[in-house]
């Protein structure tokens, strides 16, 4: 499903509703909750907002194991790393144990290593997986043309972007297509063109790896959406929000 909204600011919002009770029902039924979170720009408002709304559930943070699906392979107090955005704008924020935070060690010299300490801790299906988009396509640290696209059998791989930091340690497709529920997360008019070959009948992952995740619920903003709000073939999948 695709839900198109008038604002970030009310995509926001609505994501981060949808996470809470995503993980409320999670720990309802199984007495945790397994959360990746992406990187990026684009989730920063949500977690601020998840953090404003949740701030005080002791219990549902007790509860909650954080993860990310992908990292730069940069110290985790350097402006790029994803583990310090996250942090914060939401986890800082909010009563979550540090052994319920687990950070991806990218900057970790033995990447085989680290890479194995974390699929042992990585729950095999995650309850949900946070994700954006490039406007190239990628995903996670997924990029056009990447062999990891290819890789079976491993959950994470160090890769290579095109935009730096260069070197990034991402959930493979395997790993995102065993996830319980994805969110993807795309705001911003220059990502217009590449929503199209995401949902477009013809394509292929490996141009588009964003197109792992078609059938699963995207969250854009009506700029991101101009283009495909208007496609007949995709009016049974949107659903316009204020
Ligand atoms: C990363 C992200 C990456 C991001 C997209 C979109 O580590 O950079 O995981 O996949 O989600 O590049 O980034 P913006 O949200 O900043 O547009």
């Amino acid at each position: 499903m695709i839900h198109i909204f008038n604002t970030y600011d009310n995509l926001s919002g609505y994501a981060a509703e949808t996470i809470y009770t995503t993980g409320k029902k999670a720990i309802q039924q199984q007495d945790t909750f397994h959360f990746v979170l992406s990187g990026g720009n684009t989730p920063q408002g949500v977690y601020e907002k998840l953090a404003s709304e949740s701030r005080t559930d002791r219990e549902f943070w007790s509860k909650t194991h954080v993860y990310w699906g992908d990292e730069r392979c940069v110290p985790p107090d350097d402006p790029q790393s994803n583990y310090r955005m996250a942090n914060r704008a939401l986890l800082f924020q909010v009563p979550i144990p540090f052994a319920n935070i687990h950070r991806i060690e990218a900057e970790h010299s033995d990447t085989q290593k680290m890479i194995e300490e974390y699929e042992s801790l990585f729950p095999k299906s995650p309850d949900l997986v946070l994700l954006g988009m490039g406007a190239d396509g990628h995903t996670a640290s997924l990029f056009p043309g990447s062999p990891a696209l290819e890789r079976t059998g491993q959950s994470f791989i160090k890769t290579e972007a095109a935009v730096e930091p260069k070197y990034r340690i991402t959930m493979t497709p395997e790993a995102i297509r065993n996830a319980k529920e994805v969110i993807v997360l795309v705001s911003c008019k220059d990502k217009s063109e590449t929503l199209v070959r995401v949902f477009q009948k013809e394509g292929s992952v490996s141009k588009t790896p964003a197109r792992l995740a078609r059938d699963r619920t995207w969250l854009v903003d009506i700029k991101a959406a101009e283009i495909i709000s208007g496609l007949d073939y995709l009016e049974k999948e949107i659903r316009f929000h204020k």
